[in-house]
């Protein structure tokens, strides 16, 4: 079975990816903050394997890359992300800078995968058009992670590796609140859906879980 390593699964929507690709029967590999308390995620049935990663921690994000030498992922998503708690340069180092420095040291792991396929979590608040200039810290973040994914995906493709960026919707997570429009299955059950059926010319895309392109 193909194999997927979610990055922030611990709630939310990284928790609803684990569930659904491992209820699909995927090998799941999953990453917690908090991996003595795994809370949810470790409840997940299925071929799950648990890996402790803080974002920002350059050790373990070589710990993690370490586990996959010799190995590969078909499909690398980066969920972890932070609306609120945290000040800006904290929001910047989790929202913007976090996802090159886990995608780059796992891209060899990508590289060896037969899916070759990179998803990162941004958000509509990052979009300078359509969906709401950027606000606050958090859309600077979320815009700052889009500016750099246009910079840096041509170098991702040229690997032969197809990544796109996702507005998963206004889900109802803590993030977005219990009252949010979207759920959680529903906003994963359309990314996946779209994920499945990326080509090679579609990396570089700014999608949407309905699978829209969204305006930059
Ligand atoms: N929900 C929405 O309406 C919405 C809309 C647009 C975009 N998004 C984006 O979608 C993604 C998932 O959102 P969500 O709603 O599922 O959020 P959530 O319920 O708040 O969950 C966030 C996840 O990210 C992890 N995380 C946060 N900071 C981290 C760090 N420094 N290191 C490692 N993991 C970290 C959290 O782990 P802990 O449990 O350890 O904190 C948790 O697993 C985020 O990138 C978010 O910006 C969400």
């Amino acid at each position: 079975m193909p194999s997927v390593l979610i990055i922030g699964a611990s709630r939310g929507i990284g928790l609803g990816f684990a569930r659904d690709y491992a209820a699909d029967g995927w090998e799941v590999h999953a990453t917690t903050r908090d991996i003595g308390d795994a809370g949810d995620l470790g409840d997940v049935a299925g071929n799950v394997s648990l890996y402790p990663l803080e974002v920002r921690d350059p050790d373990q994000i070589a710990d993690l890359a370490a586990a996959f030498e010799g190995r590969g992922i078909d499909l690398l998503i980066h969920n972890a992300g932070v609306l609120r708690g945290v000040g800006r340069d904290e929001m910047m180092a989790i929202n913007a800078d976090a996802p090159f420095d886990v995608v780059g040291a796992l891209l060899p792991a990508v590289e060896r995968g037969e899916g070759r396929t990179v998803a990162i979590l941004t958000s509509q608040m990052g979009a300078r058009n359509g969906g709401g200039t950027p606000s606050g810290d958090y859309g600077a973040s979320k815009c700052a992670l889009n500016d750099r994914f246009r910079e840096t995906e041509p170098e991702w493709r040229a690997r032969g590796i197809t990544a796109v960026v996702f507005h998963p919707g206004w889900v109802a997570t803590d993030m977005g609140g219990r009252g949010a429009p979207v759920s959680v299955d529903e906003s994963v059950s359309g990314m996946r859906r779209t994920i499945a059926g990326l080509a090679p010319d579609d990396s570089g895309k700014f999608l949407t879980w309905k699978g829209t392109e969204h305006p930059w």
